[in-house]
């Protein structure tokens, strides 16, 4: 089997599972507890927190553990929103049009109770125009929300030029970094960063595991009402074997692994457009691309189809975020990079981890243009879609 689907989530790293495991039995203690298991787990908790604090240049006080990314996007947005509601003249948040579905829907539903949110456009490589960012902040923007690395088609954004503008504009600043994090630099007095979501599961780290920064003095309400967990701002006991299991995903993901996934990343793009004719690239190439995406349209063939027939070789893709991949609808953001809705359909990501090898891509690059040749033949795809776009 090789596994390119790691922009959804990647294979536990074996280290990590072992450093959790002793929190499941014999270091069970709940950290709130003052005796000796509960102090025991309590450390557990605090060490963590300084790992995650000091790999994106925070203070430890300023790290809130969550669920995961959906969770820590929902706290910061509303949280921020929630906290701000006297000031009825603060009534806007700007965001992006190829965020997860976790900000876009949260950002909906708020539109529902009366906020006013701005979506921004991005260019055909996913980028959003600082110019276009500048303008939209207004005397009544509260937040700024814009994903670091996409979870599609990989863009980076320039949180450094953004911090810079919102620092400047005197408007709050979040970011959702789940598939940047530990990919790229991110550093959040560099990049002025107020608010940050990070999640463990994309760095083979557990699955149910997050946490949100929040830059010290922000006032933030809580979603979640209970025992005054985590400040106040995340009741419920915490997940110790998996903020460990976070912790440990972090320290084991090394600069050697980006190397490493970059070149097996660049090796894949230059074959597929040498290999296969009529592809299409989305999303930049180089530096302002994650380590780990490769994102392409494949003229007169369904993704879908294509990952079918990957699957059936034992190759793991994935045609759009496993988020939405329910939906029949095109993915929202190949629509914001100017896709038409037969590129969009016609659209496949593979996303590497840290253990995918060169091997595996010789693999994936041998079978891949067999497959869409197969399918070209076969597929009456162009005509029926050509219907339904008509
Ligand atoms: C960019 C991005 N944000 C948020 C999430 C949601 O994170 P979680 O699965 O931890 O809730 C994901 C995961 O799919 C993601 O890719």
């Amino acid at each position: 089997m090789i596994y390119l689907d790691n922009a959804a989530t990647t294979p536990l790293d074996e280290k990590v599972l072992k450093v959790m495991l002793p929190y499941f039995t014999q270091k069970y203690g709940n950290a709130s507890s003052l005796h000796s298991k509960g102090r025991e787990a309590k450390q557990a908790l605090e060490n963590a927190r300084k790992t995650i604090a000091k790999s994106i240049n925070a203070k430890p006080s300023e790290i809130v553990f969550t669920s995961g990314g959906t969770e820590s996007n929902n706290l910061a947005i509303k949280g921020i929103v929630f906290a701000n509601k006297e000031n009825k003249e603060k009534n806007n948040i700007i965001t992006t049009k190829i965020e997860h579905d976790c900000v876009l829907n949260a950002c909906k539903w708020l539109e529902k109770q009366g906020w006013k949110v701005t979506y921004l456009n991005v260019d055909k490589k996913g980028f959003i125009s600082l110019d276009d960012l500048e303008k939209a902040i207004t005397n009544n923007t509260l937040l700024v929300s814009i994903i670091h690395g996409n979870n599609e088609i990989g863009t980076i954004q320039n949180l450094e030029e953004i911090g810079k503008i919102c620092k400047n504009k005197g408007t709050l600043f979040h970011t959702d970094a789940c598939q940047s994090y530990t990919k790229t630099l991110l550093d959040v007095k560099k990049m002025n960063l107020d608010l940050v979501t990070l999640n463990a599961h994309k760095i083979h780290g557990p699955k149910g595991v997050g946490a949100l920064y929040i830059r010290e003095g922000i006032k933030i309400t809580p979603l979640a009402h209970g025992g005054g967990h985590e400040k106040g701002l995340r009741s419920g006991t915490e997940n110790i074997p998996g903020i460990v299991g976070f912790a440990e995903a972090v320290k084991q993901m090394k600069k050697s692994d980006i190397k490493k996934m970059t070149k097996l990343r660049d090796k894949l793009i230059k074959g597929i457009e040498e290999k296969i004719q009529e592809v299409r690239l989305n999303g930049p190439l180089g530096d302002r691309r994650l380590c780990n995406n490769i994102n392409f349209s494949f003229e007169g063939v369904e993704g879908e189809a294509i990952g079918m027939m990957l699957d059936a070789k034992g190759i793991c893709s994935s045609t759009s975020s496993a988020c939405s991949s329910k939906s029949l609808e095109p993915s929202h953001v190949l629509k914001a990079i100017g896709l038409s809705e037969k590129e969009a359909r016609g659209s496949l990501r593979l996303s590497l981890g840290k253990e995918n090898t060169e091997e595996e891509v010789d693999k994936v690059l041998e079978i891949m243009p067999k497959i869409i040749e197969r399918l070209r033949k076969i597929s009456p795809f162009d005509k029926l879609i050509n219907k339904v776009v008509k």
